[in-house]
């Protein structure tokens, strides 16, 4: 009898596959699996490879971050560790933005304004962005969020409020380890009428640098060529206190 007891979710259909990772269904309608590609990319998917090891270790390092989270009290879709690169998640209704704040100035925010990399930004700042590679990621304010009805105004006011929360946590946990948080990118759902974290925190959407020398330690390691991508991400990892080899 007890031979029919499901004890491991296994994914089913896949539903959706993006650019490092896919999303698949479970024989519990309320949970995806989520399974953490090698596939990297960069500028809109424009530039892709496949590098050893890093589903692996954005898999661990995601779970890590997330059960973070949840410690400081910040409810996000992350269940449990199904395997090195698979984790299980609570369905979400995504909302189609992305939140970005940053603490020091670098990327988009340079080119843009024509300032220079490496400011602090006191406070720090924030940005929505429609997530559409199509349309290349373009910027968008609340405006655009509401009139287009891609969230509602409450959603959003939670969304910023939860981002600068996830900031706050992780800005501390990464400089007690010797690095600056320069920015980060959240994506949020509604679960049960709740607004929270969905998607990923992993250094492919976050610039991480060393508190010392600012050397580079995330996906900026692969949008400019600079090597050692997969070795950084690792690195940024142990210094946290993560095993990556089981
Ligand atoms: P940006 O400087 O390109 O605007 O990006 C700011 C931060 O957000 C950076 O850490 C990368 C992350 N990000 C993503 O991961 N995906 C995206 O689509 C965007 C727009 C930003
Ligand atoms: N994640 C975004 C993209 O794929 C931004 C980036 O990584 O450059 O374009």
């Amino acid at each position: 009898m007890y031979g029919v007891l499901k004890i491991s979710m296994e994914k089913q259909k896949e539903l959706y596959s993006g650019k490092a990772k896919s999303v698949y269904t479970t024989d519990d309608a309320q949970k995806y699996i989520l399974l953490f590609r090698n596939d990297t990319s960069a500028f809109d998917g424009k530039k892709v490879e496949q590098l050893d090891r890093k589903g692996m270790v954005n898999n661990k390092f995601n779970a890590f971050i997330m059960e973070k989270l949840e410690q400081a009290g910040i409810e996000t879709h992350f269940e449990k560790l199904l395997s090195d690169n698979e984790t299980l998640v609570k369905k979400l209704d995504m909302m189609p933005i992305e939140c970005v704040v940053r603490n020091i100035t670098a990327g988009s925010i340079c080119r843009r304004l024509g300032v220079e990399e490496g400011l602090d930004m006191e406070p720090p700042t924030f940005e929505f962005f429609l997530k559409n590679d199509e349309l290349g990621d373009p910027m968008i304010n609340e405006y655009h969020i509401k009139s287009f009805g891609w969230a509602e105004a409450e959603h959003v006011e939670r969304m910023k409020v939860l981002t600068f929360q996830v900031n706050t946590v992780l800005k501390d946990l990464f400089l007690e380890s010797g690095m600056l948080l320069v920015d980060h990118k959240l994506e949020f759902g509604l679960y049960e009428g709740r607004v929270i974290l969905g998607d990923e925190f992993t250094p492919d959407g976050c610039r991480l640098w060393d508190k010392e020398t600012r050397k580079k330690l995330d996906k900026d390691r692969f949008r400019q060529g600079l090597g050692d991508v997969v070795e950084s991400y690792e690195e940024v990892g142990r210094r946290l206190g993560i095993h990556f080899d089981a």
